[in-house]
């Protein structure tokens, strides 16, 4: 089919247009893909665990990672990656025709786009403000005046600290599911 409509508009100025922003949406797609769900599977399985024994240790490595623009860079990764994949979506199901949908493959890409859509939302509401206040609480509590500010503080980073222990890994759960609906979708 691909080389069909090669050989059918193989001068036509059109068609090298459409290549080139599928090529370019792809690019931007897959690599952002890439980047987002492999820093969430190293940051469930390597780099909290790291930081969660680290305790007040681990407070340097997140200013550093803040400085760097972690919290600016990944969020920005994530909406290309979505939106690259919206674009591709209107492409592919012809401007989100309902037949497309309705076959295995729309159907998986469908799946595994919700699936990254609801990991970004959760990141962005539940575990982005954790971490970030988390990354402010270290200092705090290594300069807490007294005891008593000190305990008060350190219960919060535990009680933030529980709430990564589910929202952490539910959120990589989704887009490894999301990488793997889209990894397979076009065979099933
Ligand atoms: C974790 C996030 C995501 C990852 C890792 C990812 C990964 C990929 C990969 C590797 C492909 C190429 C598959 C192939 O051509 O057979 C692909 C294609 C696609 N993705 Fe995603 N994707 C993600 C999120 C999304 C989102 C949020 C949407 C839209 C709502 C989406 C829609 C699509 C569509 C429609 C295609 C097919 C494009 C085409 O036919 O050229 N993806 N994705």
């Amino acid at each position: 089919m691909g080389s069909r409509l090669a050989s059918a508009h193989l001068h036509s100025p059109y068609r090298r247009v459409y290549m080139a922003e599928l090529i370019v949406l792809r690019l931007v797609h897959v690599l952002g893909g890439i980047f987002w769900v492999g820093a969430g599977l190293f940051n469930l399985l390597f780099l909290a665990p790291a930081m969660a024994v680290a305790g007040p240790a681990a407070g340097p490595m997140m200013q550093v990672m803040r400085q760097r623009k972690m919290f600016v860079v990944m969020p920005t990764v994530a909406i290309l990656t979505i939106l690259s994949g919206l674009r591709l979506m209107m492409i592919t199901s012809g401007n989100f025709n309902a037949a497309y949908f309705g076959t295995d493959a729309g159907a998986a890409f469908a799946f595994g786009g919700a699936c990254a859509i609801v990991a970004f939302i959760v990141g962005l509401a539940l575990a982005m403000p954790a971490q970030k206040r988390m990354g402010m609480l270290g200092p705090q509590i290594a300069s807490a005046p007294d005891d008593a500010t000190r305990t008060r503080l350190q219960a919060e980073v535990a009680r933030l600290q529980g709430r990564m222990r589910v929202v952490g890994p539910a959120v990589t759960t989704l887009l490894v599911l999301a990488a793997v609906a889209m990894a397979v979708a076009r065979y099933v």
